[in-house]
């Protein structure tokens, strides 16, 4: 055969690799899924600062590895890709150990213990880089072994990173400042909360940052009595089996401020509806529709459960750092399905503060007479136009009886008794300045009183129009202004 081995160059490969997009929380993400992987019940994440450089601990309790795991655990590609994942495994490219970590630092040590045996291994970016060749030291560098302590018990690993150029500016002018190390951390915490919330709640497992557990947070509020849980529903997708299940979160008016900050998550309610997409129960992405739906404010209580065994991977197309997934064509539509009940159904709460309990009942969301209008100027209270029995009103009358109709409505909107608690004060009498759309309502409103003999003379329409909530904000003598320019009166 006409080949020739064709190694690449370590340095380049190193710096492709170090910057394939982990933010630091999807790096620290994907150790922990190693962690889990290894079956550990306690994993402790450790964040320690310091001036020039800070370093970065994943401790836990599981398997550990004896010399030859670590050491292709160390390999850049440590398992084919394509081989098939036990059920529950988190793992898939072979690559999250390095790729993790080298986006946050140079030197990644590996502590592992096995059946009381200790091995250790280390990348030490810096050297491989010198020498253009992949080069792992078999020891730890004593400055890192001392910070790395003892495995307890059996079993067990340390994964320690430092040099963190990348996650806090080592070895360059301008360095993290403490406070804001640490507010990075607190980011990486919450991060957590999020994408293991699902894993922690299954699982006698513990997660800690710096000594402090993680708290799952739950998106779907499911222990609220007025969160609405759909049906779960299965898809067959690739003969792999995907569940899907939405949730309607409750209408603010149901939360106590507490539950309710807490429900927004980092992003805010608005940010916080869509898929939550979980391989094996481990929350992969979130916070849109992946392209089916824009995000809008009434739909914000619908967040739809997708989980995803990870025999579906390739299907889904998810990324070495498990952040990212495409939606396969042939789950797009029933997903969008799906979607848009929950869309719906939060439409309806978030408007008419539906209880969960009789949704059933009123779900048609577009027989309710009124809607909230959502702004903070303007009316409070709109009428629903797409009633059913409007629409068909429509439909049967002619253009000018349609226009009554029309204005009629207009007038019963405006003068709602919701809509006119906050009405501003009426000026003094002078001619004030009126909007094009405001004057043309009240031109209209005068000539079809005038025309249905409701007034017979100025006098008469004025007191007629003065009295209108529609024209709380008008004083007379523009009233008047408006008529006489018009030409509607003399
Ligand atoms: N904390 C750990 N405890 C025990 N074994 C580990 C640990 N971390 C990594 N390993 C071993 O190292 C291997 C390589 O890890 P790495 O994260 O690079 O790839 P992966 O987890 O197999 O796949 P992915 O790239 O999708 O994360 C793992 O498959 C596992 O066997
Ligand atoms: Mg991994």
């Amino acid at each position: 055969m006409n080949v020739v081995l064709t190694q690449p160059s370590a340095a380049p490969v190193i710096q492709a690799l170090r910057s394939i997009g982990y933010t630091a929380s999807t790096a620290i993400a994907d150790l922990v899924d190693n962690s889990l992987d290894a079956e550990s019940s306690i994993v402790n994440v450790y964040f320690e600062y310091g001036e020039s450089d800070g370093l970065i601990k994943i401790v836990d309790n599981g398997t550990g590895m004896n010399e030859d795991m670590l050491q292709t655990a160390m390999n850049i590609g440590s398992k084919d890709p394509r081989a098939k994942r036990s059920p529950n495994e988190l793992g898939r490219f072979g690559m999250g150990l390095k790729t993790a970590s080298f986006s946050m630092g140079k030197r990644l040590s590996v502590l592992t213990k096995k059946d009381g045996v200790y091995f250790e291994r280390c990348w030490d970016l810096d050297y491989v880089s010198e020498c253009n060749e992949w080069q792992l030291f078999t020891r730890i560098p004593d400055e890192v072994r001392v910070k790395l302590g003892e495995i307890e018990g059996q079993n067990g690993t340390v994964v320690c990173i430092d040099k963190l150029d990348r996650f806090m500016g080592y070895g360059r002018k301008r360095k993290l400042k403490e406070t804001s190390f640490f507010n990075k951390v607190s980011r990486i915490n919450k991060h957590l909360e999020f994408v293991f919330h699902s894993i922690i709640e299954k699982n006698d497992v513990g997660i800690f940052v710096n000594g402090n557990k993680v708290v799952p947070w739950d998106p779907f509020l499911r222990h609220h009595q007025n969160t609405i849980e759909g049906e779960m529903q299965l898809l067959k997708l690739n003969d792999h089996r995907i569940k899907v299940q939405y949730f309607i979160l409750p209408h603010a008016s149901h939360l106590t401020e507490p539950e309710y900050k807490k429900a927004g998550g980092y992003k805010g309610w608005r940010d916080h509806q869509g898929l939550y997409i979980y391989r094996e129960n481990r929350l992969l992405h979130f916070g849109d529709w992946m392209g089916l739906f824009p995000k809008d404010a009434s739909s914000q209580l619908a967040r739809v459960r997708v989980d995803l065994p990870n025999e579906a991977d390739s299907d889904w197309q998810v990324d070495i750092k498990k952040s990212g997934i495409n939606l396969p064509e042939e789950a797009k539509k029933r997903l969008e399905a799906i979607s848009a009940i929950a869309r719906k159904v939060s439409r309806d709460i978030f408007y008419f503060r539906t209880q969960s309990t009789n949704h059933g009942r009123r779900m048609a969301g577009s027989l309710n007479t009124w809607e909230q209008s959502g702004r903070d100027d303007g009316p409070q209270f709109i009428l629903n136009r797409n009633h059913p029995i409007l629409s068909e009103l429509f439909n049967k009358i002619d253009n000018e009886s349609a226009k009554l109709l029309n204005l009629y409505l207009k007038f019963v909107q405006l003068g709602s008794p919701s809509n006119i608690i906050d009405s501003p004060k009426v000026p003094e009498e002078t001619v004030q300045e009126i909007s094009d759309a405001d004057k043309g309502l009240v031109l209209q409103f005068a000539s079809t009183m005038l025309e249905l003999n409701v007034a017979s003379d100025e006098e008469q329409l004025l007191n007629i129009m003065i009295t209108q909530p529609a024209f709380d904000g008008i004083n007379r003598v523009t009233l008047k202004f408006i008529l006489k320019e018009a030409g509607v009166i003399g």
